[in-house]
């Protein structure tokens, strides 16, 4: 569908996605940046936004199946006060220190996004770093991806990574280590005098160990300003950060919005691996030469089938099964060749240890992280295959440079860059 429409001066719309704008006259502001004429913006079908018209605007909307346009009644769109809000950041200082935080779909992403906008239309430096590992959009899902936006922009999709950091799973309760590491030398990498930065956040905000990492980022942080879209956790954080010299402030969140189903989320988080996967090369890496992070199997002591009796006693049929044993404290691993089944009732096993027992070819499609030669992550591989006979282990990775070391990750993807699922016991 098709429809022509002028806006008023000072007026706002409501568009969501699928959905393209043309501005043919006048000038509005979409997620923060300005469009002139010639314009044209288009709207994902994951995605709504208001639009406001800075000056009497002729605009083209052309919508989509499932896409909408509409008038925000009063008191429903932020526009007005996410503006505000810039003009007061913008102008007290610069070496903004802004973190965003607020439950799913509160309008994380797209305050992030505005606020970024804003800043790079007065010239200024700006970094985003999306530390939403689920809903990553700058980089992959469980990385950490960092930006420095050079023209406007109305989705952190439409960005290049300027940094992945890897932590390994999709939300950061099942890694908290991984992530505050990986967010650590985040900060570490771009805090720097003369830019300004933007943090968005997961909307992982319920229960204690939820808030308790939320604080962990601030404290890592120590930013300039705390954003938060929800009265709740508003309460929550300006009581806990009292005294301490930086703002707390409760940003309303938009009204009405275009939701994301479950499998909407898949899909996207499909997508950006698509994406980044789609150039990759293939590595063979030695793993007598490899540092390996987070893996029992490889970096436990090494045991020949003689040795393995020691520990377990293997049926006389399946010895020539096992490709590959080690032990690490009381946990012997057990690579079995493909097809194989052993259940820990058939080992007798000594007591108080415990069996890994996990198949040749379980490791295809675990992502990793890539460490350089400073142990500091510095892109993302998907483990192609294990030849545990001559210590190889073949990585798919965009990354083009040297490779130290791999970070063993908890998801494991498809051929076709599904998720499929978290890898809950250590396959490597
Ligand atoms: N001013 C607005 N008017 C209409 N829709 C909006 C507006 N701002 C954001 N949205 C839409 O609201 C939805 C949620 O916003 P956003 O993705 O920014 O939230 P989030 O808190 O980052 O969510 P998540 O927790 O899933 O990452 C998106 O579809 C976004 O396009
Ligand atoms: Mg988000």
């Amino acid at each position: 569908m098709i429809i022509s429409l002028t806006v008023d001066e000072g007026k706002v719309i409501r568009v969501s996605g699928p959905a393209s704008i043309e501005v043919l006259s006048g000038e509005v502001l979409v997620a923060g940046a300005v469009f002139q004429p010639s314009s044209k913006l288009v709207i994902s079908r994951y995605r709504s936004y208001g639009v406001k018209a800075l000056k009497r605007s002729e605009l083209k909307v052309v919508l989509g199946d499932g896409g909408s346009l509409d008038e925000p009644q009063q008191g429903e769109e932020v526009m007005d006060s996410w503006i505000k809000l810039c003009e007061e950041l913008i102008n007290l200082r610069t070496d903004l220190r802004i973190i965003i935080i607020g439950p799913p779909e509160a309008g994380k992403t797209s305050l992030t996004a505005f606020i970024a906008n804003q800043l790079l239309q007065r010239g200024r430096e700006v970094y985003i770093v999306d530390a939403d590992i689920g809903q990553e959009d700058i980089a992959i899902p469980c990385t950490i991806g960092v930006a420095k936006p050079k023209d406007k922009f109305i989705w952190l999709r439409e960005l290049q990574p300027l940094m992945m950091k890897f932590v390994g799973c999709n939300s950061p309760q099942y890694c908290l280590a991984q992530f505050i590491t990986a967010f650590q030398e985040v900060i570490n990498d771009v805090c720097r005098p003369g830019v300004d930065l933007i943090v968005n956040t997961d909307g992982w905000v319920t229960g204690y160990n939820a808030l308790e990492l939320k604080q962990l980022m601030i404290r890592m942080l120590r930013p300039t300003h705390v954003l938060i879209l929800d009265e709740e956790l508003f309460n929550y954080f300006r009581n806990s950060f009292k005294g301490y010299g930086f703002e707390v402030l409760l940003i309303p969140r938009p009204k009405f919005i275009k939701e994301r189903s479950r499998e909407d989320r898949r899909y996207l988080r499909h997508h950006s691996y698509l994406k980044l996967f789609s150039n990759v090369r293939r590595v063979e890496l030695d793993i007598n030469k490899l540092v390996l992070i987070n893996s029992l199997v490889l970096t436990g002591k090494e045991l020949s089938i003689d040795e393995l009796s020691n520990y377990v006693k293997i049926p006389d049929n399946l010895r020539s099964g096992v490709i590959y044993a080690s032990v690490l404290a009381n946990t012997v691993n057990i690579v079995l060749r493909k097809g194989l089944r052993l259940s820990n009732e058939e080992v007798v096993c000594g007591e108080g240890l415990e069996l890994n027992i996990v198949n040749e070819g379980d490791e295809k499609g675990l992502l990793v992280g890539v460490l350089d030669r400073n142990l500091r992550t510095v892109s993302v591989g998907i483990v192609e295959r294990v030849d545990y006979l001559n210590k190889r282990i073949y990585v798919l990775t965009p990354w083009g440079d040297e490779i130290l070391g791999l970070i063993i990750g908890r998801i494991k993807l498809n051929e076709r860059y599904e998720e499929v699922g978290r890898v809950v016991k250590c396959i490597l």
